[in-house]
């Protein structure tokens, strides 16, 4: 068998696992609902009250030492008080969170009676607490088998012999969101690092999805300018990888992509020029929130592939490596000839004007090029090593293939090219 033949077989069986994921994210659709959104200034105070009349007496609290450090807790601690709801704090989330920090949160969790668990923080925190979920359900797998592949907290055919009655359904989540964002207040996805391999993988599963997402403009004015632009950035990667990718979507999920996008052209520069403007905080919370809507449905791509590997090689942040690697995806020589028509509808929405699709696809992404400029995002990484392109190109693939429908499959040797052609900065 020709090496062409055997690679386009190879894509053939990877698109039609995609389908049948179609079929599973229609399905699941209609039985995990969305989360309850409390939304507006000083919402995190109001968590408790839904904690007590969901019937909880007892919570986990996952969030990291800065936030602690900040006194940003403060208000949901005095609101737990008034409302007699006990709980427990674990802040030892790192950013990439990892399999010890989600084994040490569920030590604390079984150990000290917790019903439920409430997430402060950015993605880390929101991620280290959806994966004690998926242990708490799962006592007898592990964290890794857990990310094997997708709904492993569902429909884990390995685990079968293992499931009990009390064991089988993760505890509630709520999620409060502290940088706008990840999304994971609302996505199905835990990303973890493993520090022995130094890889990131996502746990996706709808199990461990939060049931309510606060949506507190308040909880982030006091965000750096860096965070609050490349998390802002990470969420507009989610829209267009979402929007642009080929299979899951519907109408309902490309919308609020769009949504996300045109919210985040208007309100991303206000909230980095102006950190205490609660309208921007807030429209930066709500674009957060849809974007992670269409990529919860349209799934990522490249940019987190690639991404994934910055974070677990070299500890880079994952919204700076997200914000450096978005618009060089979308270049000629890379995804702009399979994307640019839906790039035109996102150029579209953001009332960007041009004679032709290309045309206004083209300036769409320069668009986004010089907004990051103006917000001093770098161009490339001078941390990537000459030896490490091939395992990043190796991870990437296995990340994407298939879970991802992205618009078009590269081979190995593409995204090393690509890798070293645009995202290498040579010192
Ligand atoms: N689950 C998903 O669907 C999903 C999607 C995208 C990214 N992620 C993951 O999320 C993680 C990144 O999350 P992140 O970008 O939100 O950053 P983060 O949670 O790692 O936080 C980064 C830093 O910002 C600080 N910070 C957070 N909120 C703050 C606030 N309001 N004021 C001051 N400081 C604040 C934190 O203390 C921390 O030091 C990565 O591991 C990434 O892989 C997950
Ligand atoms: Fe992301």
């Amino acid at each position: 068998m020709s090496r062409d033949y055997r690679w386009e077989c190879q894509k053939a069986i990877w698109r039609g696992i995609e389908v049948v994921f179609t079929g599973a994210e229609y399905l699941w659709g209609w039985f995990f609902p969305d989360p309850k959104i409390i939304d507006g200034p000083g919402a995190i105070k109001k968590l408790p009250a839904k904690i007590k009349e969901d019937g909880k007496k007892k919570v986990l609290i996952v969030t990291d030492k800065g936030l602690m450090s900040l006194n940003l807790l403060d208000g949901l601690f005095e609101a737990m008080k008034a409302e007699g709801v006990a709980y427990e704090v674990y802040d030892d989330v790192q950013p990439n969170p990892s399999i010890e920090n989600v084994e040490n949160a569920l030590k604390l969790y079984n150990s000290t009676g917790c019903e439920a668990i409430v997430a402060v923080g950015g993605g880390s925190p929101m991620d280290c607490a959806k994966g004690v979920m998926a242990r708490v359900a799962r006592p007898t797998s592990t964290v890794k088998n857990l990310g094997a592949f997708v709904f492993q907290v569902t429909a884990p055919i390995s685990s079968l012999p293992h499931l009990t009655f009390n064991g089988y359904l993760p505890p509630k989540l709520y999620a409060v969101p502290t940088t706008a964002g990840t999304g994971s207040e609302t996505t199905i996805a835990a990303v973890i690092t493993d520090m022995e391999t130094h890889d990131k993988f996502p746990i996706t599963d709808p199990l461990i999805r939060a049931s309510v997402a606060v949506l507190d403009p308040e909880l982030t004015v006091g965000l750096p300018k860096k965070i609050t632009s490349t998390t802002g950035l990470d969420a507009l990667t989610h829209a267009v990888e979402g929007y642009t990718n080929i299979w899951y979507n519907d109408k309902k999920f490309n919308e609020l992509g769009k949504e996300a996008v045109k919210l985040i052209f208007q309100w991303l520069e206000v909230a980095y020029n102006d950190p205490t403007n609660l309208e921007a905080r807030q429209q930066m919370l709500l674009a957060s929130y849809n974007a992670g809507m269409c990529f919860t449905r349209g799934g990522v791509g490249y940019v987190h592939g690639i991404g994934h590997r910055l974070g677990g090689l070299y500890g880079i942040p994952h919204g700076l490596a997200m914000a450096t690697i978005l618009t060089h995806v979308f270049q000629d020589d890379f995804l702009f000839p399979y994307t640019y028509e839906k790039l035109a509808e996102l150029a579209d929405a953001v009332g960007i004007t041009g004679n032709s699709k290309r045309e206004k696809a083209k300036k769409f992404i320069a668009e986004i090029r010089a907004m990051e400029d103006r917000m001093e995002i770098p161009t490339g990484f001078s941390e990537i090593r000459d030896e490490d392109i091939p395992i990043i190109a190796e991870r990437c693939m296995a990340e994407t293939n298939p879970t991802y429908p992205v618009p078009h499959i590269f081979t190995k040797e593409d995204l090393e090219v690509f890798i070293k052609e645009h995202l290498q900065i040579k010192e």
